[in-house]
């Protein structure tokens, strides 16, 4: 409590005491970290210029970020010679005097700069020595003709140096930095690498290979948003490697071996790689991304099930039987489907014969053909099994692996016996020519009833001859109503007043209309279309398909639909009896309704 109260006031305090003028108290607040730092920091785009000091006070930092400054004098930092840290990114500082550090070389550690891309001199870097700096970051410089070894050569604290978006076109040798980030500048082509760094960022270049030298030091690589279409690291001399960043380039192959044991991250995200080939494999590797690829399938390795992270996501992947061990990993990889077949495959599914022998015997005073066949169904899609002789067809279960055929066949004849394997997905047919000579005389063969067949194969005739009958049958209804209408439309052209309108019921016996012209309409009323304000439809029926196919849609199995069939005439040209008969069934449709 006496804490929180001491942190709060000496923070009113602080803010009270802004060491700045009164212009700036409303656009920036002086504040303490909970670490005791304290800092001064103005809004964004509230600022044209480096706000203006009262007087000399000891703060940490000065942060400054966004604003539109554009200028950096000589006295800018005058009153704040203690400033740790001074951060002025998203600045586009166009002029920055030489002399602008001269009072800060003592303390300053972290600097923090954004050009406007004009910059070319890093004089006021060097002008005076600074002594604590430990952090460098520029943005926005143009330093393509600026020797930055000599920068740096007496900056003998700096570890971290950014130069991003500086339009450098090489990468330069500076001892004793650790972390150097190149980020989106103009690195190009190919570069053989060797250098000092623990960590070095080159995303967004437009590197199109690498080879990865002698870099002893190199602990993470950032080579995102390149070019990349090679990748070489000799391993021996790239012993720390262990963060690769290669996303966003154009691999479709690395060679496993020239990565080393250490790495433990490694991004392949957004590349061309169609195939994976794993021929070694780093054992510390615990998050490979290979998302958003173009890869179809992939090899399980045992690599695979030591990572922690993999991603597979937004390839093109098609998750049939081959990629069912990526269902199986210890700790799930991240992946989408582009094709799913369940993780099985068309060619396990369907069902395989091993063996199909057939053998003329003689068994127990019977003589015939004994059908073998040995069948792998791992995934049980076979329905049955149809074995066809000559004209004969047999129909056996699944489980059936054999069947003793006595009927019907005689000596010395040759057979022509098929074994049709019926499953889900299609039927396959394996046929065999079979010589009946001299008959095997083998013992008794335990055999069940439903593997003999002799009563006769001739009830299939029967079948086929009742479809053939059908058909026929129908042909011939088919070809009588024709004639049928016809006549009817002969008698209509001589005598049309005497066709009279017939009421039909429709029922499961007679689901058609009777038809006693040739042309005529049909009305019809259907309780299930009571929902709307007129039910009975109206229509002109040319042929009795057509009419047969209307049925069809208002199943007519329901005795509420009512036909009429009436003369295609006017209703005005109706005689009297007609119109009253008319008058009558709709007033029954209303009564009905
Ligand atoms: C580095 O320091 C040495 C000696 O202190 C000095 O002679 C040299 O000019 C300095 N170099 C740069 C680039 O500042
Ligand atoms: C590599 O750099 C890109 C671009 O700045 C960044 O998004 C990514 O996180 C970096 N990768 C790693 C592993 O830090
Ligand atoms: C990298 O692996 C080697 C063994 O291959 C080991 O000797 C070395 O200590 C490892 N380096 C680091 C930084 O882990
Ligand atoms: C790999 O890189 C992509 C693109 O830079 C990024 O989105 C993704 O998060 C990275 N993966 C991991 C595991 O860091
Ligand atoms: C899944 O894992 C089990 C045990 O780890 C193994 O026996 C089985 O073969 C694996 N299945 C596949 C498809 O990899
Ligand atoms: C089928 O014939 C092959 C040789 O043609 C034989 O090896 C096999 O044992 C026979 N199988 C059966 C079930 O009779
Ligand atoms: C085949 O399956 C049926 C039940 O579906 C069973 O009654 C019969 O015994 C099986 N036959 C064989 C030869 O396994």
């Amino acid at each position: 409590m006496l804490f929180i109260f001491i942190f709060l006031s000496s923070w009113l305090l602080l803010s009270h005491s802004c060491p700045l003028t009164d212009e700036y108290l409303s656009r920036c607040h002086c504040g303490i970290l909970t670490n005791g730092e304290s800092y001064i920091k103005c809004e964004e785009n509230s600022l044209n210029e480096i706000p203006k000091f009262k007087r000399s006070f000891p703060y940490d930092e000065l942060i400054l970020t966004n604003n539109n400054i554009k200028f950096l004098t000589a006295s800018s930092f005058n009153n704040i010679k203690t400033i740790k840290r001074i951060n002025l990114v998203g600045n586009a500082l166009s002029y920055i005097d030489e002399d602008l550090l001269r009072l800060l070389g003592n303390y300053l550690e972290e600097l923090t700069l954004s050009g406007d891309t004009e910059i070319d001199t890093l004089e006021f870097l060097t002008r005076y020595p600074l002594k604590k700096l430990r952090v460098l970051k520029l943005n926005d410089f143009n330093l393509n003709h600026v020797n930055l070894q000599n920068i740096f050569i007496n900056m003998t604290k700096l570890e971290v140096l950014f130069l991003q978006s500086c339009q450098l076109k090489q990468i330069p040798q500076l001892n004793h930095i650790q972390v150097l980030n190149l980020e989106n500048n103009l690195l190009s082509k190919s570069i053989f690498l060797s250098t000092t760094y623990a960590q070095l960022n080159l995303a967004n270049n437009q590197l199109s290979s690498i080879i990865l030298q002698n870099n002893p030091d190199l602990i993470s690589l950032n080579l995102s948003r390149n070019f990349l279409q090679e990748f070489y690291s000799l391993t021996i001399s790239n012993k720390k490697l262990s963060v690769l960043d290669l996303s966003f380039n154009h691999l479709s192959t690395i060679d496993w071996t020239s990565l080393n044991e250490n790495l433990t991250y490694l991004n392949l995200s957004h590349n061309h790689f169609q195939q994976i080939q794993i021929n070694s494999h780093p054992k510390s590797l615990t998050s490979l991304d290979l998302s958003s690829n173009q890869l179809k399938t992939l090899e399980n390795h045992p690599l695979y099930e030591q990572l922690t992270y993999f991603n597979l996501n937004h390839n093109l992947l098609d998750c049939n039987c081959h990629l069912k061990w990526l269902t199986n990993l210890t700790r799930q990889a991240l992946f989408t489907c582009s094709s799913s077949n369940d993780f099985q495959c068309q060619s396990m599914l369907i069902p395989r014969l091993l063996n199909f022998n057939i053998t003329y015997i003689t068994m127990a005073s019977k003589t015939g053909l004994l059908i073998e066949w040995i069948l792998i169904d791992n995934h049980q899609t076979l329905s049955f099994v149809e074995i066809t002789i000559d004209q004969m067809l047999i129909k056996l279960p699944a489980n059936q692996t054999r069947v003793f055929i006595s009927n019907d066949i005689q000596s010395n004849k040759y057979y022509y016996v098929c074994l049709i394997l019926i499953h889900k997905y299609s039927r396959d047919k394996y046929c065999r020519d079979v010589q009946t000579w001299e008959p095997l005389i083998v013992s008794q063969l335990d055999f069940d009833n439903n593997e003999i067949v002799q009563s006769d194969g001739k009830s299939d005739h029967h079948v086929y001859l009742l479809l053939i009958g059908t058909c026929a049958g129908g042909l011939l209804t088919f070809i009588l109503l024709l004639t049928c209408c016809y006549l009817c439309y002969q008698i209509h052209k001589y005598k049309t007043s005497n066709c009279q309108p017939v009421y039909e019921q429709c029922s499961q016996q007679y689901p058609y209309p009777v038809y006693h012209c040739p042309h005529h309409q049909i009305i019809y009323n259907s309780e299930n279309l009571s929902n709307s304000t007129d039910s009975s439809h109206i229509e002109t029926s040319l042929s009795p398909t057509q009419n047969r196919h209307h049925q069809h849609h208002h199943s007519c199995n329901h005795s509420k639909h009512i036909y009429q069939t009436i003369d295609s005439q006017d209703f005005s040209t109706l005689n009297g009896q007609n119109y009253q008969i008319f008058e009558l069934w709709n007033q029954s449709l209303k009564h009905k309704r």
